[in-house]
Parts: C-alpha cells; sequence; structure tokens
C-alpha cells in the first residue's frame, strides 16, 4: 500500500502522509493540510470520518465485533477479572499484580472520604433532581475541596488525582440515591471490596445489618467492566476536550458526565427501560414500536438499537443478554420486559428496516433490566453507567495530557450573512 493520500484542488496535487495502527487501521494525516492548501479545511458533521488522536487503550472493530481493553479481550475481562483490575489495566497499561492491586485499592480507601460541606451542596437540590445532573454537579464541586489542577508532569500527582477520585467518585454515586431515597448519607466500609462497597454504600438501611449478596456483586462488577472504556465515545471526547484546555481532571469528569446523560449515549440505559414499559402498558405490540422507529416522520428510535461503530454486534450486549438472564434466574425474578426485549430484538434482527443499516441492540439494552432487577431505581441507571466509565474517562484525559496534545478547537465553515453595514436602532 501507497505510504501517502494525494489530494488535488483546483489541479495542485498535495501529498498527506497515511498513518498506520497497530490493528492496521490506516488514517490520513491531514495536520497540514490548511498551510499547503491556504486554509482548505475538511467537514465531517459528528466526527463520522475524524480521528482526534492517536490511543493506545481501547481498539474497538465494529464490523467484526471486537472490543478490547490494552489488548485484552473484553469476553476475557468480563469473565475473569474484577473491576478493580480493570480500572488498573485501562489507567497504567498493564493488568496489576496482586501487590500492586492491594496498593492501588489501599491508596483509592484512604481518599475515600468526600468533604462533609459537599452534603450541604447536594441538601440544596431538590429530591426530583435528576441524579445525573446531581453527579455532574457534586464532581464539579469536588475542585473546591481539592487541588484544582494536576501538575501532569509528576507522576506522583497524577496518581494521588486519579485515587482521589476513584475513592470519592462511589461516595457522590451512592449520596445521589440516598438522596433521592430520603436515606441518611454515610460513607463506605473499607474492609471489604470495591464493588462490594459501592453496594453497601447504596443499600445499606440505617435500622438494618447489611447483608452483602454475591450474585448482586457480580453481576455489577460485570456491568462496571463491561462499560469501563469505549475508546472515542461522545462523554470521553468530552472529557479529552474540555481537559485539552488544561482544566482540571474533575471538572473535565463533570463536563464528561453532562454528555453521557443524553438518551443517544449513556442515557439509553434509562430510555430503554421507559420504552419497554410503555410497550408493556400499550398492551404489549412490539410491531407497533416497531413502524414507529420505521416512520421517518415519527421522532421516536428504537432505544438500546443502533452504535456509530458497531456494524454487526455489539459484543457487551451479547454478554450482558447471557448476563441477563443469569441474574433474573439467579434472584428469582421474573421481569416481562425481558421477553418484551428479546421478542423486539428478534423481530429487529430480522426486519429489513434494521438489517439494511445494521442495527442491533447495544450495550443499553439490556443493562437496564439487571440494574432494575437489582433494586436500581431507572434514573440512577444512567449514574451507573458513568461508575463504570470512570476509569475510561481517566486514562484517556491522562494519555491526552501525557502526550501533551494541543488544545481541541475544530474548524468550521461559515454560512451565514456577508458583510453588512450596522445600522443604528432608530435606523432598522
Ligand atoms: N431506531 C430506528 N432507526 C435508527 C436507530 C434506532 N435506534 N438508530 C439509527 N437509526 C437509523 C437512522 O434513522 C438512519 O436512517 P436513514 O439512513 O434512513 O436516515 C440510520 O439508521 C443511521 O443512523 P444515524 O443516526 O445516522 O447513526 P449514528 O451513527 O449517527 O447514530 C446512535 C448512532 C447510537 C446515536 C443511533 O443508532 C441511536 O440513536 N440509537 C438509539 C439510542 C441508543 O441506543 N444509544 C446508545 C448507544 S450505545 C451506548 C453508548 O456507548 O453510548
Amino acid at each position: 500500500m501507497s505510504e501517502t493520500a494525494t489530494l488535488e484542488i483546483n489541479g495542485q496535487k498535495h501529498e498527506f502522509p497515511l498513518i498506520k495502527g497497530t490493528e492496521n487501521e490506516v488514517a490520513i494525516d491531514i495536520k497540514t493540510l490548511r498551510g499547503v492548501t491556504g486554509g482548505v479545511t475538511t467537514i465531517d458533521p459528528g466526527y463520522k470520518n475524524t480521528g482526534s488522536c492517536e490511543s493506545a487503550i481501547t481498539f474497538l472493530n465494529g464490523e467484526e465485533g471486537v472490543l478490547r481493553y490494552r489488548g485484552y479481550a473484553i469476553e476475557d475481562l468480563a469473565e475473569k477479572a474484577s473491576f478493580l483490575e480493570v480500572a488498573y489495566l485501562l489507567i497504567f497499561g498493564e493488568l496489576p499484580t496482586k501487590v500492586e492491586l492491594d496498593k492501588f485499592h489501599a491508596d483509592i480507601k484512604e481518599e475515600s472520604v468526600v468533604d462533609d460541606d459537599i452534603k450541604k451542596i447536594l441538601d440544596a437540590f431538590p429530591k426530583t433532581a435528576h441524579p445525573m445532573g446531581v453527579l455532574s454537579s457534586l464532581t464539579s464541586a469536588l475542585t473546591a475541596f481539592n487541588p484544582t489542577s494536576v501538575n501532569v508532569d509528576s507522576e506522583e500527582d497524577m496518581y494521588r488525582a486519579i485515587v482521589k477520585i476513584m475513592g470519592k467518585f462511589p461516595v457522590l454515586v451512592a449520596w445521589t440515591m440516598r438522596k433521592q431515597k430520603g436515606l441518611p448519607l454515610d460513607y463506605g466500609d473499607d474492609s471489604i471490596g470495591y464493588v462490594e462497597n459501592v453496594l453497601k454504600m447504596m443499600f445499606k438501611k440505617p435500622n438494618q445489618e447489611y447483608v452483602e449478596n454475591s450474585i448482586l456483586i457480580n453481576a455489577l462488577d460485570k456491568l462496571l467492566i463491561l462499560h469501563a472504556d469505549h475508546e472515542q465515545n461522545c462523554s470521553t471526547s468530552t472529557v479529552r476536550i474540555v481537559g485539552s484546555s488544561h482544566a482540571g481532571l474533575f471538572a473535565s469528569l463533570s463536563a464528561g458526565i453532562s454528555a453521557l446523560w443524553g438518551p443517544l449515549h449513556g442515557g439509553a440505559n434509562q430510555a430503554v427501560l421507559e420504552m419497554l414499559e410503555a410497550i408493556k402498558e400499550d398492551g404489549g405490540d412490539t410491531k407497533k414500536f416497531m413502524a414507529k422507529a420505521k416512520d421517518k416522520q415519527d421522532p421516536f428510535r428504537l432505544m438500546g438499537f443502533g452504535h456509530r461503530v458497531y456494524k454487526n454486534f455489539d459484543p457487551r450486549a451479547k454478554i450482558i443478554k447471557v448476563a441477563a438472564d443469569e441474574v433474573l434466574a439467579d434472584l428469582g425474578v421474573e421481569d416481562p420486559v425481558l421477553d418484551i426485549a428479546k421478542g423486539l430484538a428478534a423481530e429487529a434482527l430480522s426486519d429489513e428496516y434494521f438489517v439494511k443499516r445494521k442495527l442491533y441492540p447495544n450495550v443499553d439494552f439490556y443493562s437496564g433490566i439487571i440494574y432494575r432487577a437489582m433494586g436500581i431505581p431507572v434514573e440512577m441507571f444512567t449514574v451507573m453507567f458513568a461508575l463504570g466509565r470512570l476509569p475510561g474517562w481517566i486514562s484517556q484525559w491522562k494519555e491526552m495530557r501525557t502526550r501533551k496534545e494541543p488544545i481541541g478547537r475544530p474548524r468550521q465553515v461559515y454560512t451565514g450573512e456577508n458583510y453588512r453595514e450596522f445600522k443604528t436602532i432608530d435606523n432598522r
């Protein structure tokens, strides 16, 4: 294959180098485009064809349904690793030894207290506030009680910032739910595992002894691993671009949480369950909703279907579908919406509209069913996604800052008015 790409504009040829990734992905390096062409730019709404960076964290092949973190298959990690091991892998690049993992966990535990004044901020929110809005605000508020910026040239500073947010974030996650439910705000238990502690902080009742449930722990561990990173998606790109202005880690993460909230991204898990409930309430006629999704005059989309990158199947959805069956059986929960979901998926997978557009169930299609079986309220689903995505966001932010990437600042093609003479208000 040639090492360059040639672009001809108005009879003039320009050569651009090709960049090849370790999995043989090819990109045209257009860093010099504007300079050599006298200001010609590219346009690509939604960045469907634009690589924003080179990254060594996550590999995704949408055609073949492959997802790997630092070279390890998602199937292996979901089956054999713990969420904390995966977090370490994403952030530091290698699977930890037992000693490294224990130290990482111990350092996180040291930092798993948030300033008590954060409770006052939480107190000011109404109970009806959406937990994602609350989580984003509290994450941003953390900057008021911690160093606002990280010296990215200091490994120690970077490490401190990472263990701080890994420790404090689960507390904020638990508090957003406890606030909604009117439960007292408490701290975690240092004697148990990371995921065990998340569940305990969420569900511990003030008047009852808390009993660990290994089914819930395993299910959450798996869900968090499956959500832990997904290369340059909307929220991750947001974290990288906010961080590229040298805004601090917590502020960048807070922006990522807001990006994740939308129903086309992480908010889909809540939207899926609401859609399945609506289908059930409506009598369970999946065909009617399929027709709505295909009607171009109707804004309705089949939530939990389709993906910007996966055009064959979403490997995370495959794992979650099996997990949903297992968890519901283990917990003895019968949820009619699981049957509706399976029926809908079967119909869509053989429907010409969906087949032609390569629309398959994505990670969010079945996850809400598991969350609900675990007793997690629907509005908390995207918060759980954020908890899983945290190590991914951190690793992407760290990569961007340590590689000294330039500030993210796209170009545009202006389509507004040409120069107009200003008229004073009396003359308009
Ligand atoms: N239901 C019905 N039609 C759809 C759907 C859907 N869920 N998704 C895409 N289409 C159609 C779309 O109308 C378009 O049709 P046409 O070519 O006739 O105009 C075609 O498929 C291509 O869609 P697109 O919107 O150009 O694709 P995209 O890559 O811009 O969007 C997506 C990807 C995930 C935003 C979209 O598929 C969608 O809105 N899905 C529902 C929301 C959802 O489940 N989001 C979670 C994504 S996975 C979790 C995560 O990582 O965030």
